[in-house]
């Protein structure tokens, strides 16, 4: 494709530091490399919407924006269009077709919609009824098919390990047992590898399921050889046992979400008649400055997005794997979630280095 295209930009779903890199390098090719004008769509796809709030995006917006966490464009992780609820309340199923017209008349040639599995399998249906777009994977949880690594990611586990050394100081000065609550949805990438980084002594996984009683157990095996403090990982997807599921109810009733650790940490006071405290670190695990590798990453993902539009090879999503930058057809990410394998070399090397995941 050698015309002058228009290319539009868009983040959905959750922030993550990085989306600011993405933004700029894509910003910087496709103008530096093409001559392309580029369009900054507000909010998600809520940008093609209500296209009033869209902006042009030039080499003088775009600079200083590289460290910077969050997204200059907005973004939201409501408002799929093809179930739409407008912000009155007001439901109307299917507005894609607003989507694609308000792209026509904005003279978007493609879209590089940067986002998680959620906004990938939006960006995949429009793309089917005719949008020109290319996907472009972020999430701090790490859990998207088809690329080993997504932006956001390795920034998360820095805040979560820092978070988790500092837990460290006072848990031992107390002697207490002390539960760190970590994002990731369904996926434990985030808990399994600041866990490992921050030397947790347990982890709490979704996949793999475990008892208060054998967490006790451990914790007084640990008592035996002097160490009078325990650090707890516990991600925020993990399946609470049975037996605890009334106390979960009790603490969804006070919270709405991100609770379980609470739930975790009072069982294993009640059993084990120890002092425990629980720090939920919830959304600061998505704020700040991105890491150099995110940086990278977002860099390279931004470029690599352009490269695609610039081959016309369209309903793709860049992707790393080892070290190379590819693209896959975006069906290929919505397959599922990639979830940690309990089996995996990584749980092993927990394992080998005596970290529990009680169980
Ligand atoms: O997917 C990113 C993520 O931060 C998850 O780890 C978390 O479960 C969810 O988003 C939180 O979303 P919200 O910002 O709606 O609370």
């Amino acid at each position: 494709m050698n015309r002058k295209l228009t290319i539009g930009i868009s983040t959905g779903g959750g922030d993550c530091p990085g989306l600011n890199a993405v933004i700029r390098g894509a910003t910087r090719a496709a103008i530096l490399r093409h001559g392309w004008r580029v369009l900054g769509i507000a909010d998600g796809f809520d940008g093609l919407i209500f296209p009033e709030r869209t902006i042009e995006l030039t080499l003088n917006n775009v600079s200083g924006i590289l460290p910077r966490g969050g997204t200059i464009l907005g973004t939201t992780n409501r408002g799929n269009p093809f179930h739409y609820v407008f912000p009155d309340g007001e439901k109307e199923s299917d507005i894609s077709p607003r989507i694609l017209e308000n792209a026509r008349a904005l003279g978007i040639d493609a879209i590089i919609v940067i986002g998680g599995d959620g906004t990938q399998a939006i960006a995949l249906e429009l793309h089917r009824k005719g949008l020109n777009v290319v996907g472009v994977p972020k999430t701090i949880d790490n859990d998207l098919l088809a690329t080993d690594v997504t932006f956001g990611f390795d920034t998360a586990l820095h805040t979560v390990t820092d978070a988790v050394d500092k837990i460290h100081t006072t848990a031992e000065s107390h002697h207490r047992i002390m539960l760190v609550e970590v994002m990731g949805r369904s996926a434990g990438w985030i808990a399994l590898e600041a866990g490992i980084a921050g030397g947790a002594h347990v982890i709490l996984l979704p996949e793999i399921p475990f008892s208060v009683q054998k967490v006790c157990e451990f914790v007084e095996q640990r008592e035996r050889a002097g160490k009078r403090f325990t650090i707890i990982v516990v991600a925020e997807g993990i399946q609470v046992p049975a037996d605890m599921e009334q106390a979960l109810a009790n603490e969804r009733r006070r919270s709405q979400r991100y609770g379980k650790a609470n739930v975790v940490g009072e069982a294993i006071s009640l059993v084990s008649r120890r002092e425990v405290r629980v720090t939920v670190l919830g959304h600061i695990q998505r704020g700040g400055s991105p890491s150099p590798f995110d940086r990278i990453l977002g860099t390279r993902f931004g470029v690599a997005a352009v490269d695609v539009i610039a081959r016309g090879d369209f309903g793709k999503m860049v992707t790393l794997r080892g070290s190379h930058i590819g693209a896959v057809p975006i069906a290929e990410a919505c397959r599922g979630v990639r979830l940690v394998d309990p089996e995996g070399e990584l749980v092993h090397t927990a394992r080998s280095i005596g970290i529990s995941f009680g169980d």
